[in-house]
This record gives C-alpha cells, sequence and structure tokens, in this order.
C-alpha cells in the first residue's frame, strides 16, 4: 500500500491526455488485461482521446475485458439511461471492444444472489488491471454511497439525494434519475492492480480535499483509496484541486 500518486494538470483536455497515455500504457500491456471504466461526464473527454489514439491505429484493444462498474435498477430494456448503453456508447464501441467481452452486472430477479456470484466469477478471473473511477460530490465511487466500507461487495443499493441531485442534469430532471443501482464493492475496487481517479471542475473540490487529506472512512468511501492494494493515481484538474 502507498500514497495515491497526485498529479494536477491544468484542465479538462489535459486531464483527458493524461488520463488516456495511463490507460493506453495498460492496454499495451503484454496479454488480456481487465479493466473497469466508469461512466459519467468527467471520463468522455479521455475515451474520445482513447478512441482517436485508436483511429491513428496506435492502440489495439481486443485483448480488453471490461467489468461493468455499476447500473440502475428498474429500468425496461433499451431504456436510455441504461450505464451500460453510456459505456457502450463512449467505451465499447470506441475501442472496438465486443459485447462477448463484457461482464455486465445483474439487474434482473434476485439481485443480491446474482451479485453474490458475479463476485465469485470476477474473484476466479483475478484481479483487475486497472479501475477508471470518477468522484462523486459525495465522496463515492461507482455507486457505494457513502456509508460503504471497504469491505462491501456487489450489491444493489439506495441512490441518496446528492446523487440524485448530481444525476438529474443527465437525465432531465431529479423525477427522472432511477432510485436503485448496482455496484461493484469497494473490496473489488480496492484490491485492482492499478485505480485511475479522475476529478475535474470546481464542483469537486470540497470532496477530492476530503477524500485525499481527511480522516479515512465510510463516510468518504473515496478516502479507502489511501488504503488499497494497487497503485493509485488521482488526476485533478486545477479546478477541482484549488476550488477556483
Ligand atoms: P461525473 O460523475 O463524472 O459525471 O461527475 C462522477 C461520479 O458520480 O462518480
Amino acid at each position: 500500500m502507498a500514497d495515491p500518486h497526485l498529479v494536477v494538470v491544468d484542465d479538462a483536455a489535459s486531464l483527458a491526455r493524461a488520463g488516456a497515455d495511463v490507460v493506453a500504457d495498460v492496454i499495451r500491456a503484454d496479454g488480456p488485461v481487465t479493466i473497469v471504466p466508469a461512466t459519467g461526464e468527467t471520463p468522455v473527454g479521455m475515451y474520445a482521446e482513447l478512441a482517436a489514439v485508436r483511429a491513428r491505429g496506435d492502440l489495439e484493444a481486443g485483448a480488453v475485458s471490461i467489468v461493468q462498474l455499476d447500473e440502475y435498477l428498474g429500468l425496461e430494456p433499451g431504456d436510455r439511461r441504461a450505464l451500460f448503453g453510456w459505456m457502450d456508447r463512449t467505451v465499447l464501441q470506441p475501442l472496438a471492444i465486443d459485447d462477448s467481452r463484457v461482464m455486465r452486472l445483474p439487474t434482473d430477479g434476485d439481485v443480491d444472489a446474482a451479485c453474490a456470484a458475479f463476485d465469485r466469477d470476477l474473484g476466479a478471473r483475478g484481479a483487475i488491471d486497472l479501475a477508471i473511477l470518477g468522484l462523486g460530490t459525495n465522496g463515492h465511487l461507482g455507486f457505494n454511497e457513502p456509508p460503504s466500507d471497504a469491505a462491501s461487495v456487489t450489491r444493489a443499493v439506495d441512490l441518496t439525494p446528492d446523487t440524485i441531485a448530481a444525476n438529474a442534469r443527465y437525465w432531465g430532471g431529479e423525477d427522472d434519475v432511477p432510485t436503485r443501482a448496482v455496484t461493484l464493492g469497494l473490496h473489488t475496487l480496492l484490491g485492482a492492480r492499478s485505480i485511475l481517479l479522475l476529478v475535474s471542475g470546481a464542483s469537486k473540490h470540497a470532496i477530492v480535499r476530503r477524500a485525499l487529506e481527511g480522516p479515512v472512512g465510510e463516510d468518504v468511501p473515496a478516502s479507502f483509496l489511501r488504503t488499497a492494494q494497487g497503485a493509485v493515481t488521482v488526476l485533478v484538474d486545477r479546478a477541482a484541486w484549488e476550488g477556483a
């Protein structure tokens, strides 16, 4: 366990480029790699950068396997709000990663039992090589809402009012944001060989400081990154780090 490696860059465009370099290095490693890609606004520029590198012929992602980080519950098939669709548009299609290489979170039937089976399957595959994460304004990673402890497993969760308010901008209003979700647990995320946390914009200033400088504990799930097993890189733009 080592302290997170903090990298402060000028702006969102620099964040996208610096993040893409980290991800491309993992993808270019010999042999198959397993990546957890966050959805959300923050990594979108980085994924576009990776797609551009691939379009130039400088990146081949055919040996990449993907594990879904989080998903809303209670959606009908084809619902525009599904995070799988977001991941498909921003990661899978641009990088030409086939659906067959994706471990998709369970959303039907007995979700808790299916999540336990999911964790067993995931454990049998070995560690995740890279978890790409965003930071919620409430300190969540994936949908590990506060309070979430470091041993938390893949599970169904109720979204907090903070998260529902923050995600309203994507779906047209708070009433349109689903209230339940399923998320990889912190236990899985913290066991990844490497973690890349992306933080952009002044709205994340207070929480990124709390996560990296405040007490480590379940009220700020991202603070557990300071206890992660693998290498943690925190890539922050100046607006988020300085708060202006
Ligand atoms: P954002 O979401 O990248 O859309 O700000 C981050 C998160 O809620 O994890």
